[in-house]
């Protein structure tokens, strides 16, 4: 007989055992950097974003790919991840500035309330439409709200992909909402690998040689450094020690646990779903830590701080440390981030 002191013991490491698994698998695949080769379906595809067609000669060594498509149902250009082992079947992802929660965070009722817009200057100041340069576009989120409170806003993207997809949803847009599309623009990417400067040139000179009113910055953020992330993928052997320690103990004394669970599907779950699909494919297709290095960091403050004539605002996880270490002028925090805010006079960084 198990005594119920000990079968308390083995549910907590049972439980314990489940959680370390799942920093595991994530460690994991974070060790192995989500290496995820990107490809194109077809010759068009491939031409015009510069990609390998996808083929199965080139893929066959792969564990897991992303291929870039025109959705057969409605032709959105969007990503589908393979992954070999699991044949996995996800959902393709593309952007939608017309029908999507993003689109819906536009809605003029409540887009003022939104951080990002309150860092950018409010309401009140779009108004006038002052110029803002996101210079980490990602999925064109933060962008897309910013253009609906009224600020004219201009995405720099780095990541082709990316560019791409936000290339296509801007183009849907502008066919159902033409006002809104214009004040939305993706600028052509004409930067190496770390410097952009060549971009916001030829952004600015396209406007007349107007600087940005404003620029915002949303790096990527990975929490911990990488020494610490390969230390958790090694740490995925002590969990199977553990399961297997369980595993003899409950074939000796077998002992039956019944959950009967009912999962609801609320909105809010929906929206969770959504923002975790979201974040997953700016992980797989990124990386998680891409950008999220001192170089990068600092050339992007120090572009910003060049270029901006009012001010420059810095979205970060509410527990990340500065951009660059640069003290803000301001903060502005919500739950789960918040925006460091700069003003002119500038601040005098490195020496
Ligand atoms: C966290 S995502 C931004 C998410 C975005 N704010 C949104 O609302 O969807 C960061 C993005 O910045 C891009 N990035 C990082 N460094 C960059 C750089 N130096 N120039 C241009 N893009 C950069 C990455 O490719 C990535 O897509």
């Amino acid at each position: 007989m198990i005594s119920n002191h000990s079968r308390y013991m083995h549910t907590t490491v049972f439980y314990l055992v489940v959680i370390m698994m799942k920093f595991s698998v994530r460690a994991l695949s974070t060790a192995t950097g989500y290496a995820a080769r990107v490809f194109a379906k077809d010759a068009a595809l491939s031409a015009s974003h510069a990609l390998p067609v996808v083929s199965g000669d080139t893929t066959s060594a792969l564990a897991s790919y992303m291929v870039l498509e025109r959705c057969d149902v409605n032709g959105h250009l969007q990503v589908a991840w393979h992954d070999v082992a699991s044949k996995n079947t996800e959902r393709p992802f593309s952007i939608d500035f017309v029908d999507s929660k993003v689109a819906r965070r536009g809605d003029a009722a409540g887009v003022g309330s939104e951080l990002v817009v309150k860092a950018v200057g409010g309401v009140k100041k779009a108004a006038s439409s002052p110029l803002v340069f996101d210079l980490t576009a990602g999925l064109g989120r933060d962008a897309f709200v910013m253009a609906s409170a009224g600020f004219h806003v201009c995405m720099f993207e780095r990541n082709a992909v990316l560019h791409a997809l936000l290339e296509d949803a801007l183009e849907r847009l502008g066919r159902v909402q033409p006002a809104l599309a214009l004040r939305l623009q993706l600028c052509r990417w004409s930067g190496s690998d770390g410097d952009n400067n060549d971009s916001y040139a030829n952004a600015i000179s396209a406007f007349g040689g107007t600087p940005p009113d404003v620029c915002y910055l949303d790096p990527m953020y990975q929490k911990g450094s990488v020494g610490k992330r390969y230390l958790r993928a090694c740490s995925c052997c002590l969990p199977l020690l553990y399961l297997t320690y369980i595993h003899l103990l409950m074939s000796t004394h077998p002992h039956k646990h019944t959950h009967t669970r009912t999962h609801t599907r609320t909105p809010l779950n929906s929206f969770r779903a959504a923002v975790k699909k979201e974040t997953q494919v700016l992980h797989r297709l990124l990386g998680e830590s891409e950008g999220d290095d001192e170089d990068n960091s600092r050339r992007l403050l120090e572009a910003a701080l060049a270029m901006a004539v009012h001010r420059v605002a810095i979205k970060r996880p509410s527990d990340a440390p500065p951009l660059a270490g640069a003290v803000p002028h301001e903060v502005l925090t919500k739950t789960s981030h918040r925006c460091d805010l700069f003003f002119p006079p500038r601040p005098v960084l490195w020496g």
